[in-house]
């Protein structure tokens, strides 16, 4: 039965997953399983882009029936022979054979060589820059050699701005029903996966990934569809940087890789006193012993942080076995810009830390510090300064930021005065959404330019308010920007009463308003602009939502000044009734005046109208 993925009106996703699969190109473990993904586009034209692996090969094929619903197979686009993602290519020649097979020289080459099999009667051969088009659908084919194999191309749709980008942007790890990165919390839970994926699949070749990000960096990009691992459609910035940042072997943050290959214990000793002696000077640490851990997390790890400590014993008169191996292993992944300190091991001759240093010294850009440590079975009393040197050294050579000296006392005499709250000059907005056909609105000061490039803003949204509820089922919001002109009737209408028991756009509302063209109410009486944004990420902060969102649409209204928060306290609020507070004995709510009968108020207290905590009442009375 089929099990395909919608990406767009006409794009639908046809792979499969794999989670039987021990080792990916038999070096790689997955105990998390991996996609194979391909692409079948509904055009005039029905175009394929890539097979799968024969692993997966019957569901990948009632996948690519069930969506072509009895249409033909008109075009297979290859971007990467590698068999993972072509093993299945012959049996779709069988299936269709009226296909028309899209490839470069090289991969027709590589056809014949796998398959012994000529297709040119059957193939459109294409070099970089070539176009084609599907109908409504134009492409652009770029080559992008040794991302991973010689062969590898990818292709730039223009309508949509679809990137397909065959292993590059990939991830191990099957897709558990979700297709977009977007659905997972990709940075907690694949993002580990994504650079132990690139870095040993493709670390080696990371001036062929700089040259196809320069090539991509003048496309306007707003899908990435990669061959293995989630598509993207949001928040594409934050991981083509870290594309960027592996590719020039920029580590991603400072810390040590403490790796130690240890046979009775004592070099795994010095291993654990340096890690020690690095965090009690702040410096963060991850530990591995490289006769238990995968080559390829160790991998992951070095081209994640700055600097790395090896730590060996001497065996056979060279390096331990697992250690040399990974070392070779890491060297032939070309790292680079890195620091290095080194310990060997040897009771009779250590040769470790030399033979070491030969394999890393190649490396470009890589330090070995000259303080190092040698050992003699173990850890002698008297050597501690050796090693108390090589953790200075390294930490001499991490960037450090002092923090200002705590006077503790003041500290703790310190207060917060919640007027201060008030001085921020930050605006006043309408907040609305739409949901199961009903508008609604509340009142928020939270709203926030993020970046110009794209136009983005934050919003930080009460839980408690029906409009969060609604923006965070429907990811869609309009921000009518208050103006000076405003009464406090809108604020009321808006900000006293919840959308969970009223209308808010009945015909008691007050003001005027428009529809946006996402659908949304925007009010046009005392606003002086209005925002449509579509949410792109939220965070949760306990007693509020914040959204982050792209400006999809926005308009000027009049010239009239934004209202601020001070404005609306010094002209909008109504002042207390000074009579009505000398006979009220209680608590009053400096933001709505909603009053709070009682002697104490209780401190978790929540104003029932505007949401504001305690700290926003006073005392009357
Ligand atoms: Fe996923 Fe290079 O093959």
């Amino acid at each position: 039965m089929y099990c395909t993925k919608k990406i767009l009106d006409d794009l639908y996703w046809v792979g499969a997953n794999d989670r039987r699969l021990a080792m990916f190109e038999g070096v790689y473990s997955v105990p998390r399983g991996v996609s194979y993904n391909s692409y079948l586009l509904l055009d005039e034209k029905t175009v394929l882009f890539d097979t799968v692996d024969k692993a997966v090969g019957p569901i990948f094929f009632q996948n690519v029936e069930h969506v072509l619903n009895g249409r033909k197979l008109d075009y297979l686009v290859v971007q990467h022979m590698e068999p993972d993602h072509s093993a299945t290519m012959m049996e779709l020649l069988l299936r269709y054979p009226d296909v028309t097979v899209i490839c470069n020289q090289m991969t027709m080459n590589m056809i014949k060589q796998f398959f012994n099999r000529d297709l040119s009667g059957q193939s459109l051969i294409i070099k970089d820059g070539d176009t084609f088009t599907s109908g409504k659908h134009n492409f652009t084919f770029y080559s992008a050699p040794m991302v991973h194999w010689p062969e590898v191309m990818m292709t730039y749709e223009h309508e949509d701005c679809v990137l397909f980008t065959a292993d590059a942007f990939g991830t191990f790890g099957a897709l558990n029903g979700a297709i977009f990165a977007d659905e997972v919390d990709f940075d907690n839970e694949y993002m580990d996966e994504a650079r132990r994926y690139y870095t040993n699949i493709v670390g080696k070749y990371g001036e062929q990934v700089q040259q196809i990000l320069k090539k991509a960096h003048s496309l306007e990009i707003k899908m990435i569809c990669p061959l293995h691992g989630f598509v993207w459609r949001r928040k594409l910035e934050s991981f083509i940087d870290k594309y960027v940042k592996w590719a020039t072997y920029t580590p991603e943050e400072t810390g040590v890789v403490v790796a130690y290959a240890s046979v009775y214990g004592n070099t795994e000793n010095v291993a654990e006193i340096i890690s020690s002696g690095l965090r009690d000077r702040g410096v963060k640490t991850v530990m591995f012993d490289v006769s238990v851990t995968p080559a390829s997390e160790m991998i992951a790890a070095c081209f994640q942080y700055s600097h790395m400590v090896f730590c060996s014993t001497t065996y056979n008169a060279g390096i331990f076995v697992s250690m040399e191996e990974f070392l070779r292993d890491l060297a032939a992944h070309n790292l680079q810009n890195r620091t290095v300190a080194l310990v060997e091991n040897g009771s009779w001759a250590p040769t470790s830390g030399r033979l070491m240093k030969e394999i890393l010294s190649p490396l470009k850009n890589v330090n070995i510090l000259n303080e190092s440590v040698t050992l003699k079975s173990s850890l002698k009393p008297g050597q501690e300064a050796e090693v108390e040197a090589l953790i200075d050294a390294i930490d001499r050579t991490i960037p450090k930021f002092e923090a200002p000296v705590i006077d503790e006392k003041a500290m703790a005499d310190a207060v917060v005065d919640p007027d201060v709250f008030k001085k921020f000059s930050y605006g006043l907005f309408v907040l609305t959404a739409k949901a199961d056909g009903k508008d609604n609105g509340c009142i928020i000061n939270t709203g926030v330019q993020l970046t110009s490039n794209p136009n983005r803003v934050t919003i930080a949204v009460n839980k408690a308010n029906f409009t969060h509820d609604m923006i965070k089922a429907t990811g869609m919001f309009n921000l009518s920007f208050l103006s000076e002109s405003a009464v406090f009737g809108t604020f009321k209408h808006f900000g006293f009463q919840t959308g969970r028991e009223v209308n808010k756009f009945d015909e008691h509302i007050p003001v005027s308003y428009r529809h946006s063209a996402n659908g949304l109410a925007y009010i046009t009486t005392g606003a002086n602009a209005f925002m449509s944004c579509k949410v792109v990420d939220s965070y949760d902060y306990g007693t509020h939502t914040l959204f982050v969102a792209d400006v999809v649409e926005a308009g000027i209204l009049s010239d009239e000044p934004s209202v601020t928060y001070a404005y609306y306290f010094a002209h909008i609020k109504p002042k207390p009734q000074e009579k009505l507070e000398e006979e009220r004995h209680g608590w009053v709510c400096k933001i709505c005046g909603y009053f709070y009968e009682g002697e104490e108020l209780p401190a978790d207290f929540v104003c029932p109208l505007c949401k504001h905590g305690a700290d926003d009442f006073e005392r009357v009375g």
